[in-house]
């Protein structure tokens, strides 16, 4: 073989590597759920006070618990039931998102948030039992989840959701 065929088949074995390598670093990327990508420019239902301490006597160390700092955002669908008082029943489509903050301080900067996120679907929907399915992080997959729903569950003759408007007056 000339050796000018041989830096050829070099190269071409270079640039394949590449390739494997750059499409191993970004299979694991993905986007957040088109469905609350944007929740920053929401509602939040929290404007005036942050959620901390445990209001409901129901979190038992979830959602950062009782040092935890918590803002709630709301879609326009789910705005003016979560907004208005009971009875609540949200239409399908509606989305609730916690972002959740470890201390006072990490939420007054901003630092390591985290999310987790509630979505009404349709009593069609074959993923829940409940109409309501759950992720557990901003990136995360929404789906069933016996976690969430048992313990959301308390709040079942509200529709699943605690955070609601006449919880917020009680604030
Ligand atoms: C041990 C009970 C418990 C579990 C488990 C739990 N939550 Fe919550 N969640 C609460 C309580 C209580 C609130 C009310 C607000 C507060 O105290 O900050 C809340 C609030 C929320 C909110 C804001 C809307 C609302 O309902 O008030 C979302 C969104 C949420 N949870 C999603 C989830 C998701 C997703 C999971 C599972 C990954 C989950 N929760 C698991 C107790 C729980």
């Amino acid at each position: 073989m000339k050796k000018s065929t041989l830096i050829q088949l070099g190269s071409v074995v270079a640039a394949s590597v590449l390739v494997a390598s750059c499409s191993t670093l970004t299979a694991p990327f993905k986007e957040a759920d088109p469905r609350w990508a944007d929740f920053k420019s929401w509602t939040k239902v929290t404007e005036l006070e942050p959620s901390t301490g445990n209001p409901t006597g129901f979190l038992g160390g979830l959602h950062q618990g009782d040092e935890g700092y918590r803002d709630v955002y709301v879609n326009d669908i789910a705005k003016a039931v979560l907004m208005g008082s009971a009875p609540y029943n949200y239409p399908a489509g509606s989305v609730i998102v916690k972002e959740q903050f470890a201390s006072k301080s990490d939420w007054e900067e901003g630092r390591k948030p985290s999310h987790t996120v509630s979505v009404k679907v349709a009593a069609s929907d074959s993923l829940s039992k409940d109409n309501w399915i759950w992720a557990d992080s901003y990136k995360g997959t929404a789906g069933e989840s016996a976690f969430c729903s048992g313990c959301h569950s308390i709040a079942a003759k509200d529709d699943y959701v605690f955070t609601h408007g006449d919880f917020l007056a009680t604030q």
